[in-house]
């Protein structure tokens, strides 16, 4: 993708997220990487390092299979060059969001999730009660033949009342945020690979400054 072509990407989330509160990029990231982070996301699911995602935070978190059954592992820098090239291209969008909506976003934090065939995860916000820095989601999709009869979709409950549901194809990225948008995965037949992120503001909670 050219430079500029990437750019009218970018400033078409930005406009999205302040419009609508959310944006879909069918067309977010190339075949080439997400081929490789697919393949990454494997190879982490076969070395065992994937692990039963949990709910709340602290000690309210829990793994409640009844509510969300995929598997996650945390992004780091310097893990592989398909990551970091998908965390630079997420620090680039961060940048944009900062600039174009001053939303004061400080940093990013990611991770890959693989839900199982019959996996699901059960409508909920991403903000967590106890910390309001989650400010943006982003997910972007890594599974290369994607059919509908997979199910999986990401459904999303719009502001407007209307219900939009997303096909977790690879190299679709979905951006909304994360305080007004709920949301769920329906369940899949087939392992759906994807990464997740969430852009942070500072931590300037009180209640987290005090733990
Ligand atoms: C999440 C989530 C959506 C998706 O991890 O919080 O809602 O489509 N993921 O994977
Ligand atoms: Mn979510």
């Amino acid at each position: 993708m050219s430079i500029d072509t990437h750019n009218t990407l970018l400033a078409r989330i930005v406009d999205d997220l302040a419009e609508h509160g959310w944006s879909l990029q069918p067309l977010f990231a190339p075949q080439t990487l997400t081929a490789k982070l697919a393949e990454e996301c494997r190879t982490r699911a076969a070395q065992g390092e994937l692990t039963p995602a949990s709910i709340g935070r602290g000690v309210a978190q829990a793994v409640i299979e009844g509510v969300r059954g995929d598997r996650i592992d945390w992004l780091e820098a310097g893990q592989s060059v398909a990551c970091d090239q998908y965390m630079a291209l997420l620090d680039e969008l961060r940048q944009a969001l900062n600039f174009g909506l001053y939303l004061g976003l400080e940093d990013c934090e990611s991770h890959f999730a693989l839900y199982p065939p019959g996996a699901f995860y059960l409508k909920h916000l991403d903000r967590f009660r106890d910390d309001d820095r989650r400010a943006v989601s982003v997910v972007l999709y890594l599974n290369q033949d994607w059919q509908p009869e997979h199910g999986g979709a990401l459904r999303l409950y719009l502001k407007s009342g209307e219900v939009r549901d997303v096909s977790p194809v690879a190299g679709t990225l979905v951006v909304f945020l994360s305080a007004e948008m709920p949301h769920e995965v329906l369940p899949t037949t087939c392992d759906r690979l994807s990464l997740t992120g969430w852009f942070r503001r500072r931590g300037d909670n009180p209640l987290l400054s005090t733990m």
